[in-house]
């Protein structure tokens, strides 16, 4: 069955010159058959780079939205639109709207978990892989609104020795994780690096070795010496890190780490939306213009 479904996707990505962008959390079978997988940063990247005329991008909206501004030419298409990110919807253009007035003269920037209405509104997008360096990038003594992860936020803010105006915005999904666990995994590993992403909470983050994107991750585990690294993220980069480093082990902090909208993609609904060239992701113009500004921005100095 899979095998008739994996011959049938390879077959319609010819027909259709096509290209499988997925992200580091989707199931093993979509990383296995997608062109590239990476994590948010290196996908918006790669989105600029491909020669298709169709990317069918395996991972949440707001990353095939990214994918759709920076590509206005091509077919942009989500195996399922309802794979959201919870985060990316806790705030919205108008509740931005509201609190730059609030704020008038701070300069706005969005984490690239966020819908294009709010990129809009921003004047530089991040990712948990670049943070980071575009931060450092903005004009000194302005006021900064940075939305909506208030824990990539924190977390940057405590790293530049800054402040920011947050968003009470979190990732359900790493909201979960404790220090308890990552001390029980410790307890169950000795010795083993723990790598967690920024989006967990500061306790977390104070109780890991790393602080980390997936695509950091991913960079880690190929450079390390450790035989066993304990990682604190969705649970579908163990095979990726598993596949690029065959000798070594890696145990998650909390096996339930999982992002439901992430593993809403399978191969039946990758075939689907190939053989159907639907659902298409489109991004209305003004707001594409507006939202490629933050983008670009961004790449422009990571
Ligand atoms: P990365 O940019 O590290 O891949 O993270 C994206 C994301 O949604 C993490 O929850
Ligand atoms: Fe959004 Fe969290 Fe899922 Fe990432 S893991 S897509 S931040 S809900």
């Amino acid at each position: 069955m899979t095998e008739a479904i994996t011959d049938e996707i390879k077959r319609l990505k010819a027909e259709r010159n096509a290209v499988i962008l997925a992200h580091n959390y989707q199931r093993a079978e979509v990383q296995a058959i997608a062109d590239f997988t990476g994590d948010s940063l290196e996908l918006a990247r790669k989105a600029t780079q491909v020669d298709a005329d169709v990317i069918v991008f395996c991972g949440v909206y707001f990353m095939a939205e990214t994918a759709a501004i920076l590509n206005p030419a091509k077919t942009v298409l989500i195996p399922d639109s309802s794979a959201g990110c919870p985060m990316a919807d806790m705030i919205t253009g108008e509740q931005l709207r509201a609190l730059k007035a609030k704020h008038p003269g701070a300069l706005a920037v969005c984490y690239v978990n966020s819908t294009a209405e709010v990129k809009a509104e921003c004047d530089m997008c991040v990712t948990s892989g670049n943070a980071e360096k575009v931060m450092s990038s903005l004009p000194k003594g302005r006021e900064v609104i940075f939305v909506p992860d208030r824990h990539l936020a924190s977390h940057i803010a405590e790293k530049r020795g800054e402040s920011y105006i947050l968003w009470p915005g979190y990732c359900p999904t790493h909201q979960r994780l404790t220090s308890k666990a990552i001390a029980d995994a410790r307890a169950a590993h000795p010795g083993a690096p723990v790598l967690v992403h920024p989006e967990c909470p500061k306790e977390v983050r104070d109780a890991a070795d790393e602080c980390l994107s997936t695509g950091g991750m991913c960079a880690y585990a190929r450079s390390s010496d450790a035989s066993d690294i304990i990682v604190g993220t969705e649970v579908g980069i163990l095979h990726r890190l598993k596949t690029e480093n065959p000798g070594k082990r890696f145990w998650p902090v909390d096996e339930m780490t999982i992002c439901p909208n992430m593993k809403k993609t399978t191969l039946a609904n990758l075939r689907d939306a190939l053989r159907d060239m639907s659902p298409r992701v489109t991004v209305e113009a003004e707001i594409a213009t507006r939202a490629k500004r933050a983008i670009d921005a961004m790449l422009a100095v990571s």
